[in-house]
């Protein structure tokens, strides 16, 4: 799918935020590799801290629905020239690889490409931990 398409129906995700707390809807739209796309919208909460991000709804749903291969997330908001993922979304996204791809930017306007890698260099992937190195 092309990667403005993606964004676009991040846009039309971000639509449904709920963010009555700090205003700024945020939506996200996940590409599997079968070619299925997932959208998420930020969902906050009167205790700030139990507020969830948009890219992470979508990666939640996308997984809780039996998909796990993503080629491509991408990230609207209501910055002017769009935004980047928070760090903790950036480390949630590695979980399901580094070289998933990151469309951010405005759809009728200037989108960027950079993997998770990009965005999150020396990533903890987990093959770290015992048992794990030869993930
Ligand atoms: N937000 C996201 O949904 N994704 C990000 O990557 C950055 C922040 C949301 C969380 C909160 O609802 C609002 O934007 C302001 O931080």
């Amino acid at each position: 799918m092309d990667y403005r398409k993606l964004l676009s129906l991040a846009e039309e995700a971000k639509e449904r935020s709920y963010s009555p707390y700090s205003g700024f809807r945020v939506g996200a739209a996940i590409l599997t590799t079968d070619g299925k796309v997932i959208t998420g919208a930020n969902v906050e909460s009167a205790t700030y801290g139990a507020t969830i991000c948009a890219e992470r709804a979508a990666v939640v749903r996308a997984v809780s629905e039996g998909h796990r291969d993503f080629e491509a997330i991408a990230v609207a908001s209501d910055a002017k020239e769009g935004s980047f993922p928070c760090g903790i979304c950036r480390q949630f996204l590695a979980e399901f690889g580094i070289g998933i791809k990151v469309i951010t930017g405005k759809a009728e306007g200037e989108i960027q490409v950079n993997t998770v890698a990009d965005l999150l260099p020396f990533a903890f992937t987990g093959k770290e931990l015992p048992g794990r190195e030869k993930e």
